[in-house]
């Protein structure tokens, strides 16, 4: 410990206090700071002078170093704030601070800082408060000038190209968004390594540089000469019918299948044509009645353009609107039992099953996957995680000052967002990006298919997971057993509602504080108004204009949370497992579909998947975007410790105790598996969309 006196003693410092001050610097690459750095403490009696924090012979503030100061300066009063100030100098020297405690007459009070201080920051005293609770006018004050700073730096992106989506944030490229929301050193560095990794590894260089086609199905697995790791399961049960209706419950995209209770008329299937795949006695009427009838449609991929639909000089890519019919046998298993390429009927869009040659019912099966990867990636993934979450972000950082309850809890769950979405704007939606190098739904149609969705289908209430479940007729597990992804997502959803209950009745005890709290009724008024606009030709998104209850915002807050970490970590960290074997599910398709039965060989079908070259492509970014960070912190980790009330801390203990045992359940469950779900084990997943 260092004693130094203030800069300066005024004449009204010479009532004076000892402070003890503890500063944790960020463990993290580039936290450190070779600035000169001092503080000042605010308090109910003023504030004191800056107070410069240097010792002696000492190397202050690096990377995860804990500095302590023994100061005497003016008595404050009851403390406030601090402000830390950083001259810009040194070799480095913008500085992330952890956090900064201070005792003072035997009072202990701490200062979550978690950001960087390139200049000046005030940080607010631990306890949460809302801006109805009584506090000294110095901390209003204070709420009004960081909200108005922050709005300064975020702001709503007003580009055309992403008019009829959710709203973003405004920023020229990655490195132009504010630090505090920029990847860590280390997350920047895991990106470009895994790329490399990806392409040397994986073995892909070499394949890149060929352009033809693959002779077989199971030549794919050469792709993964010299790989570390292990080629996809699916590339040993692909083929199996019980596999591919596995993925449509467990696989990257969960969320298309539906109980089919009447089949719709253009999807024509009848007892003559699938009655002999059902178990004995079995009829489809009768399956149908039951629950034991489920199936996927497409159709919201009809007129989307192809990737080369409209330039001759690109290679041409194809996709259907397909649907699909499954059936739940006797024994639990999940199987296709027709496909359909196109939504009308006709001679030539003929309805395939199990029935046709091996050969055609791979085919069929192809497609309907081919279907499902275009609607995971561009709906699943992208939109209704990545691209619905930013404006929580945005509006976040724009309405809710650092002070703020809701602030404090959402904070973990809406970092990295701005960084990867505005990255992927860059590099995955662009013209030329991933999406135009690996999707039939590239070159444009990307875009459109995702806008078509928004303006279309996607609304708050289908964030409301146990009521999606039940709506789309798949929350039955006595008549749909094996849907892992819905075993685990309900455990983790009723977590997450139990934790924000716990947590925010601390600070709300009535529906009136809910309706009085101004901070929190412009922040969802920003979402209404900019995040999810009600525009001409859209569905009402559904984001209420303000909050009238406690309940309503619960809910709301733990579909975010849930959201953000458990579905996105569903829909994404699945990728490798379902697109490392390109002929899993194809992401995109050379030829045109057939249109009758008996006329596709092997031959046709390899000219029709991925060359070699695609295929590469397909899986170096697959193996990029199942990456987790080193510095990343996983479900009920919350080491920012923003909040520090011991009502707050013991949710978060409960709430952690909660996510252990579901990890238990899910490990024990794994362990009876022969392909295990592991995507939604709370170790596994990200507290926020990162990657
Ligand atoms: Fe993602």
């Amino acid at each position: 410990m260092s004693t130094f006196q203030p800069l300066s003693i005024s004449g009204d410092e010479k009532m004076t206090s000892e402070y003890i001050i503890t500063v944790v610097t960020g463990n993290r690459k580039g936290a450190g700071t070779d600035a000169s750095v001092s503080l000042i403490i605010k308090g109910s009696n003023g504030e004191t002078n800056p107070l410069s924090m240097d010792k002696w012979f000492h190397n202050d503030f690096e990377a995860g170093q804990k500095d302590d100061y023994y100061i005497t300066a003016k008595d404050v009063g009851e403390l406030l704030m601090i402000t830390l100030k950083n001259d810009g100098g040194g070799y480095r020297s913008d500085w992330f601070v952890d956090r900064v405690t201070i005792k003072t007459k035997n009072v202990t009070y701490v200062f979550p800082c978690n950001r960087w201080v390139e200049s000046e920051v005030t940080f607010f005293e631990g306890k949460a408060k809302l801006p109805t609770d009584e506090q000294h006018p110095e901390l209003k004050s204070r709420r009004e000038a960081e909200l108005k700073e922050r709005r300064a730096l975020y702001e709503w992106g007003k580009d055309e190209v992403y008019e009829d989506l959710p709203g973003y944030v405004k920023a020229s490229g990655v490195k132009n968004l504010p630090k505090d929301v920029q990847f860590t050193e280390e997350a920047a560095y895991d990106l470009h390594r895994a790329r490399k990794n990806a392409l040397i590894n994986l073995g892909l260089v070499h394949l890149l540089n060929f352009f033809d086609q693959w002779d077989d199905f199971d030549d794919y697995c050469k792709a993964f000469t010299g790989f570390v790791g292990e080629v996809p399961l699916a590339a040993k049960y692909w083929k199996e019918d019980r596999f591919f209706g596995y993925q449509f419950l467990n696989g990257c995209n969960p969320d298309s299948i539906m109980r089919c209770t009447k089949l719709p008329p253009h999807f024509p299937v009848t007892q003559e044509l699938v009655g002999n795949l059902l178990d004995s006695g079995d009829s489809l009427k009768k399956a149908m009645a039951d629950g034991r009838i489920y199936m996927v449609d497409y159709k919201i991929l009809e007129d989307i353009p192809h990737y080369g639909q409209n330039r001759p000089d690109l290679e041409r890519r194809y996709m259907c609107a397909s649907l699909g019919l499954f059936y739940v046998k006797g024994n639990g298993d999940l199987v296709p039992i027709a496909v359909q390429f196109h939504q009308e009927p006709h001679h030539e869009n003929p309805i395939w099953t199990p029935n046709d040659s091996e050969m055609d019912w791979t085919c069929a099966k192809l497609w309907l996957r081919n279907s499902d990867t275009q609607f995971h990636q561009m709906v699943t993934h992208l939109l209704r995680t990545h691209l619905f979450m930013e404006p929580i972000a945005v509006a976040s950082y724009r309405q809710l000052p650092t002070i703020h309850p809701v602030w404090k809890l959402l904070a973990p769950h809406i970092r990295g967002v701005l960084a990867i979405n505005t990255l992927g704007r860059d590099v995955l939606i662009a013209e030329g990006g991933v999406a135009d190098n690996t999707l039939t739904v590239g070159g444009g149609g990307h875009v459109t298919l995702m806008k078509k969705f928004y303006k279309s289908s996607s609304t708050w209430p289908s964030y409301i997971l146990p009521q999606v479940l039940k709506d789309r007729g798949v929350d039955d597990p006595e008549k749909l057993p094996n849907f892992h992804y819905r075993e685990d997502s309900l455990k983790l959803w009723a977590a997450i509602a139990d934790f924000v209950k716990e947590i925010l009745s601390g600070y709300y005890h009535s529906d009136g504080e809910v309706q009085k709290d101004y901070e929190l009724q412009n922040w969802v008024k920003d979402l209404h108004d900019n995040g999810y606009p009600n525009k001409p030709g859209h569905t009402n998104h559904g984001v209420p204009p303000s909050f009238t209850s406690c309940v309503q915002l619960y809910e709301f807050l733990t579909s975010i949370i849930f959201t953000c970490a458990c579905q996105h970590a569903a829909v994404n960290f699945s990728q490798m497992d379902v697109y490392g074997f390109p002929p899993n599910s194809p992401a995109l398709m050379r030829q045109p579909p057939p249109t009758k039965k008996g006329v596709v060989g092997q031959a046709d079908l390899m000219k029709c998947l991925a060359t070699k070259h695609q295929s590469s492509l397909t899986i170096a970014t697959v193996y990029d975007l199942t990456r987790i960070f080193k510095d990343e912190k996983f479900i009920g980790d919350y080491p920012e410790e923003l909040f520090i009330e011991e009502p707050a801390k013991a949710a978060i203990e409960v709430f952690q105790r909660k996510l252990k045992g579901i990890s238990a359940e899910i490990k024990a469950r794994n362990a009876k598996l022969r392909v295990p779900y592991p995507y939604l084990l709370p170790e596994r997943i990200p507290n926020s969309i990162a990657i």
